[in-house]
């Protein structure tokens, strides 16, 4: 792993991950001219590893201020600059949760949940929303916008408003789960629906933005990523700074998987942690060119037509696909697909456990029960796993809200006679 900072009394700075050019950090660009994405450098920081742990550690109580966040608490790591008035909910602090009948189901001994579905819109998105959103403002923006499966436009749409600024949402026609689409017209979002998939929704956007005068926000956007990187950076601290084996998530446009391999490169190389966990990106199986390119050594950038009932993750052409792969490489990760009956498996022992989550998320650990079949997680190993999204994403479809067809009770002899069969 190369190390990835600027000296400490720099200035944070983008960076083409391609041709390695500058520019500051009040463009509002995503890509260097070259066409390859920026991602932010910082200046290394002050505090050796000790004394920044003990930061992180003392910010854990605070009542006031940004670093109540679990975004901010990590602000030496996410975008230091002193101008900087970040808008925060306050997002993350999502809890680790240990739930041993998940443990059995996966096939693991020592498992831990990452639930992000606890963020204020229901799920990871708000982390790289509240970095993304204070820089929209930085640079002056007046409107924000994105192309989305559902939640990044809940997230965007939630922020912006309290931000002031107007945000534009391109959708794919007829595919986004309920709650998420309620959450951004609640939320005052302008609302589009393309005639394609996300890919198409994020080729227009990509291609329209600048002439719009809408500054981009989907996780192609290097300060979407800096708040990313605090889901690894919150779960490391969780884990007393001594990493799991591996983390296990679901992967769609692999914004996470850009995000997580850059955490874990910086925490390495400031000496937070002495070793990065096996990252292991899980995809569905009938949207999974990246599992595709894992399988053949990443000689070829895939691209499908995607479907699958995992909405959130229904991409066939993943926009951080070179960051992504590095980041697998970098940590010696794998990248694997899961069919759709074992992620709804997977989403019925989630949610049975009391734990819930949506359909993505649920994938995860669809996943990592296949990568110990198959030996490649061994059951003794420490595992986390993140849930990406909320159980309410996505309530039943109209007339069928769980009400239909339930035993009726008119009094307390039906309510005995029924609990007495054992029943509904
Ligand atoms: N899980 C959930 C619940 C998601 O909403 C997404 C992505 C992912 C996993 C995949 O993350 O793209 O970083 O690999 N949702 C985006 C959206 C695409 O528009 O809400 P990724």
């Amino acid at each position: 792993m190369s190390v990835p900072f600027l000296p400490a009394d720099g200035v944070p700075t983008l960076v083409c991950e391609h041709c390695g050019r500058h520019f500051p950090t009040s463009t509002p660009r995503t890509r260097c001219d070259c066409d390859h994405l920026v991602s932010l450098l910082h200046p290394r920081p002050h505090l050796p590893a000790s004394a920044l742990r003990q930061r992180f550690e003392a910010r854990l109580g605070v009542v006031g201020g940004a670093e109540r966040s679990g975004v901010w608490r990590y602000r030496e790591l996410v975008f230091p600059v002193t101008d900087l008035r970040p808008l925060t909910w306050p997002e993350g602090n999502t809890p680790l949760l240990h739930h041993p009948a998940l443990a059995v189901w996966a096939g693991v001994r020592r498992l831990r949940i990452k639930h992000e579905g606890l963020n204020p819109t229901g799920s990871f998105k708000d982390r790289g929303m509240t970095v993304g959103i204070t820089q929209a403002r930085r640079v002056g923006a007046s409107a924000v916008a994105c192309a989305s499966t559902g939640n990044t436009a809940a997230s965007l749409a939630a922020y912006a408003s309290a931000a002031g600024l107007r945000s534009v949402v391109l959708l794919p026609a007829g595919r986004v789960a309920a709650g998420k689409l309620d959450q951004a017209r609640a939320y005052g979002a302008t609302i589009l629906s393309v005639g394609g998939d996300f890919d198409a929704a994020l080729a227009l956007l990509t291609a329209s933005a600048e002439r719009l005068g809408l500054y981009l926000l989907n996780s192609i956007n290097p300060f979407r990523i800096e708040g990313q990187k605090t889901i690894v950076l919150e779960l490391l601290q969780q884990y007393r700074w001594r990493p799991p084996d591996w983390i296990v998530f679901p992967a769609g446009n692999l914004g996470n998987t850009a995000a997580f391999g850059k955490a874990l490169r910086e925490a390495v190389a400031l000496g937070l942690i002495d070793r990065p966990p096996r990252l292991a990106a899980v995809q569905a199986a009938g949207a999974a060119p990246f599992a595709q390119s894992f399988r053949d050594g990443f000689a070829h950038r895939h691209r499908v037509q995607a479907e699958t009932v995992a909405t959130a993750i229904r991409i066939g052409n993943p926009a951080s696909y070179e960051r992504a792969v590095r980041s697998i490489r970098e940590t010696d990760g794998v990248v694997i697909a899961v069919p759709d009956e074992e992620i709804l498996e997977a989403k019925r022992a989630v949610d049975g456990a009391g734990v819930g989550c949506e359909s993505a998320s649920a994938a995860s650990l669809a996943g990592l029960r296949r990568l110990v079949r198959d030996g490649t997680v061994d059951p003794d190993q420490a595992v986390a796993v993140v849930l990406t999204g909320h159980f309410l994403k996505e309530p039943s479809p109209p007339g069928h809200d769980g009400a239909d067809g339930l035993p009726v009770v008119e009094g307390v002899e039906d309510l005995e006679a029924i609990l007495a069969e054992g029943g509904p």
